[in-house]
């Protein structure tokens, strides 16, 4: 991307920002939903969890979904709900939080690439995201064998390495990684540095 003077001063939330989508990405657990919200406080920007524009948009929990339906029809309303919320981009900014297996879909990972979001990967260890998903009441369908799970998360990370920017969450606070995510975007912004 060319990147002018005047985007290079540009703060990443001022109104000249290129930048209009930040999304979180990473394993159940990674802690994207509230460090998204965290962070669309921390910058001005409406926050979006992909999973409840699923809900809302398929009228039924993303549970039911996978119970009713089937994996595959669950990725079909992701890719649908995160096609429609990147759509809206243009008119606004958002920080999207999405759920672990979106951003592991080539189909999205090239939507992300087309809207240019900027992708944020939030890391943990397999034993600590399993630690912190059992403490979560959230009915998560892909989290129910300790062994299956380890698996979907070495079978994804490679993918989750591939977002632009990556976070370390360990032993952090939600408000920290927040503060962490934002100065890593002025820094990115202003050293013009894209992927
Ligand atoms: C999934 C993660 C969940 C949710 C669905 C599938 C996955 O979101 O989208 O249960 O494939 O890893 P969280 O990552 O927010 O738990």
């Amino acid at each position: 991307m060319q990147t002018s003077r005047q985007d290079v001063k540009a703060p990443v939330t001022g109104r000249d920002s290129p930048l209009r989508a930040v999304v979180l990405v990473g394993f159940m657990g990674a802690g994207k939903t509230s460090v998204g919200r965290e962070l669309g406080q921390h910058l001005g920007w409406r926050f979006v969890d992909l999973d409840d524009r699923i809900q809302a948009r398929e009228r039924c929990t993303v549970a039911e979904i996978f119970r009713s339906s089937g994996e595959e029809e669950f990725r079909r309303a992701e890719h649908d709900a995160l096609r429609e919320l990147l759509n809206q981009v243009a008119g606004e900014r958002l920080v999207i939080a999405v759920g672990g297996g979106a951003f592991a879909r080539p189909e999205n990972i090239a939507l992300l690439e087309k809207s240019m979001a900027m992708t944020i990967f939030l890391d943990a260890s397999a034993d600590e995201l399993w630690r912190r998903c059992g403490e979560d009441p959230a009915e998560r369908p892909l989290r129910r064998d300790e062994v299956e799970f380890r698996q979907l998360y070495e079978s994804r990370r490679a993918r989750y390495l591939e977002a632009k920017v990556h976070i370390d969450t360990a032993g952090k606070q939600v408000s920290d990684i927040a503060k962490e995510i934002a100065s890593s975007l002025r820094l990115k912004q202003s050293s013009g540095k894209e992927k």
